[in-house]
């Protein structure tokens, strides 16, 4: 059986640190606050010259590095985000350019926070359907450029940054003790899409907008539609949530985080958690939090990894993946 694997990752954050203490100065909030209500203390803020595409070629290209390949070897470029350098054409062919391949194809796929679980599920489904071989991975965003700066409820929340994975196609044997991605579940329901939006676009306004939304709305779904994906895949695979090794979550809220570990029964040892130091980077959390991993080696070959995203939309989703 054909098995989508994943050979390298990467990361990239923009040079300037924004402290709570520093937001301080732009809005009225305080570091009590948002430590108290999210977890976060810090987020990565791109400069001049710091975009969505670069980022994500910075993260691609060390993803690549650490695969032990190049540009040369990759058919597929999938990129998540929704803070697109432009409207079109994609981040992901620029970010094709910025490696310098010519051959092969790629495209963008939105679907807000829940950004790299969608990105990831469809690089899989392309591996086993036979159109593509090695496949960049992407989640990046650059969510400083459509936040409200004077609009303190949403703007102490967010953050930039970028994350890459390289899949690859390879026959694994059996369904429990092979590595790859196991099993992955997708959800929306667009009837939610007005509770965190961004109130511009070029069909209706012709201006890129600001992002808007109601928190506590979005709090109260959160955790029901995290464990409801999670609960589909461990049935799916036969997996429990004993077998998990590492619950790497979209990282928008510790309380969220916390109450979706506690709801399946997941210590918080086994929890990667990077909020406090990234804020919410939406479609990059999950790529980001990864690299964090895997670096200081909590994250190693054979481990399995639970992935799960909720967000704009809304979507939702989980992939169970075995490293
Ligand atoms: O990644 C995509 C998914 N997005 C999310 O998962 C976000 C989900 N929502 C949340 O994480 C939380 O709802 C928030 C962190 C956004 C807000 O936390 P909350 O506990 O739901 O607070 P709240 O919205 O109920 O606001 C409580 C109070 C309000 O004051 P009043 O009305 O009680 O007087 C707000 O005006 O906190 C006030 N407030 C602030 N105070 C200081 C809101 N933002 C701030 C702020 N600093 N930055």
């Amino acid at each position: 059986m054909i098995r989508s694997v994943v050979r390298g990752i990467g990361s990239a954050l923009p040079k300037r640190v924004v402290t709570n203490r520093e937001m301080e100065t732009m809005v009225d909030t305080s570091d009590e606050w948002i430590v108290q209500r999210t977890g976060i203390r810090q987020r990565y803020i791109a400069g001049e010259g710091e975009t969505t595409a670069s980022l994500g070629a910075e993260a691609a290209k060390k993803a690549l590095e650490a695969a032990g390949i190049t540009a040369d070897d990759i058919d597929m470029i999938v990129c998540a985000t929704s803070t697109p350098d432009n409207t079109f054409p994609s981040t992901a062919v620029n970010i094709q350019a910025r490696l310098g391949m010519t051959h092969g194809f790629a495209f963008d796929v939105q679907a807000v926070c829940t950004g790299f679980v969608y990105a990831i599920t469809t690089a899989d489904a392309y591996i086993r359907g036979g159109l593509a071989k090695r496949v960049l991975v992407i989640g990046a965003e650059t969510f400083s450029r459509i936040l409200d700066w004077e609009d303190r409820t949403t703007c102490v929340l967010f953050g930039d940054g970028a994350g890459a994975i390289v899949l690859e196609a390879s026959e694994e044997q059996g369904v429990n003790a092979v590595r790859g991605v196991l099993t992955a579940h997708l959800r929306s329901d667009g009837s939610h899409k007005d509770k965190l939006y961004v109130d511009g676009g070029p069909s209706t306004t012709g201006t890129v907008g600001h992002l808007r939304m109601e928190g506590r709305e979005v709090f109260k779904y959160a955790v029901g539609m995290i464990t409801d994906v999670i609960e589909q895949s461990f049935a799916a695979s036969g997996l429990t949530a004993e077998d998990v090794d590492w619950l790497v979550p979209h990282q928008a809220n510790r309380r969220i985080i916390d109450g979706a570990a506690k709801k399946l029964a997941i210590p918080l040892e086994k929890v990667v958690i990077t909020v406090d130091q990234h804020g919410n980077t939406s479609a990059a959390s999950i790529p980001l939090a990864l690299s964090v991993a895997v670096a200081d080696g909590r994250i190693k070959k054979g481990d399995l990894v639970l992935l799960e995203a909720m967000g704009g939309g809304f979507t939702w989703g989980a992939v169970l993946l075995r490293w």
